[in-house]
């Protein structure tokens, strides 16, 4: 089975567990609309294929971390999206949570897919009480404070905030969360494969930035234009189109030098260069430094001067 089909179906057992008679009908409407038609998935699939090059030994428990990463991912779309955050209506070629359902389900989809990530770790994790902790730690630094994406929303409510601080947290920080619990739920040591999700996830929010930038909302699936409407720091903005498709290849690079050695070396370097070809194209690199060598950073895109 490949990674993306292995990814669906353990979301999908995950979600089949809170369908109940008993359970409010449009709460479990509103959290199958979260999560399918899912998006990349590209998190729980590097969560997959550290697991796999860690000589993976307990697959219900790699499938468990993966669905918490992606479930914590979901949750953090539907908040993002909220009227009181960015206020989009559109996601994944759909409309948001809130849009279809209304903003107190929204919340408390958020809130459910929160908690719906824990219980996947408790559960398979019961069996594997030696590798539960650290599974749980991992997963919390990614997704709460100091550093994580709690953290990295947060800096939106601050009058300044460092750009690579903003991105590390609100989207750096999950990507590290996924390969190292990819490791812990193979039972190996998880430092090895920080440095790969933190460049990875870096160049992920840098690529998303120059999207929002170059691209309409037909093929983003979700409102374009977004950083510069909410005055959000920004790689296009900081940066500049080619600064930032530079940094971008900066950072890929990087992230292929990090894999660690690992029999399956040669084939996770050609998961991330096919990854990076799929968010940023060769193609649109050059079309860039074709058509924007003039692009120059914004001296300040944020009234408040967010950019430090
Ligand atoms: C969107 O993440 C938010 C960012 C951190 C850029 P993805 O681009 O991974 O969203 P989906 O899951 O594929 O829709
Ligand atoms: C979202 O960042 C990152 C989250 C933690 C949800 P953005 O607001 O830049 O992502 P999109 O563009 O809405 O997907
Ligand atoms: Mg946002
Ligand atoms: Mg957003």
């Amino acid at each position: 089975m490949d990674m993306m089909s292995r990814v669906q179906r353990a979301l999908d057992q995950q979600l089949a567990l809170a369908h109940s008679p008993s359970a409010p009908p449009r709460l479990i409407a509103a959290l199958r609309h979260a999560v399918f038609p899912g998006g990349a998935r590209i998190r729980p699939q590097l969560c997959l294929a550290v697991a796999q090059a860690c000589g993976e030994d307990a697959p219900e428990l790699t499938d468990a971390a993966a669905v918490a990463i992606e479930l914590l991912h979901c949750a953090s779309l539907v908040h993002d999206d909220m009227p009181c955050f960015d206020d989009a209506d559109t996601r994944r070629g759909q409309p948001t949570v809130h849009k279809l359902h209304g903003e107190p389900l929204a919340l408390l989809c958020g809130d459910g897919l929160i908690v719906m990530a824990f219980q996947a770790l408790a559960r398979a994790g019961a069996h594997h009480p030696q590798r539960l902790a650290g599974l749980i730690a991992t997963v919390c630094t990614g997704t709460g404070a100091p550093d994580g994406i709690v953290a990295g929303q947060a800096w939106e409510c601050e009058p300044r905030a460092s750009l690579s601080r903003y991105q590390r947290a609100k989207t750096g920080a999950l990507f590290v969360a996924s390969t190292c619990a990819g490791a812990q739920a193979a039972g190996a040591d998880p430092s090895a494969w920080r440095a790969l999700g933190e460049c990875l996830g870096e160049a992920y929010q840098v690529a998303d930035d120059i999207r929002d930038v170059m691209l309409g909302s037909d093929e983003l699936g979700k409102p374009a234009g977004q950083d510069a409407q909410h005055h959000r720091p920004s790689a296009a903005a900081d940066l500049g189109l080619v600064g930032a498709v530079d940094y971008f290849r900066g950072l890929m690079q990087q992230a292929v030098d990090a894999i660690p050695d690992c029999p399956s070396r040669t084939a996770m370097r050609h998961l991330v260069w096919q990854e990076s070809e799929r968010l940023m194209p060769q193609s649109t690199c050059d079309r860039i430094h074709r058509e924007y060598p003039q692009h120059r950073p914004a001296a300040v895109v944020a009234p408040r001067g967010a950019l430090a």
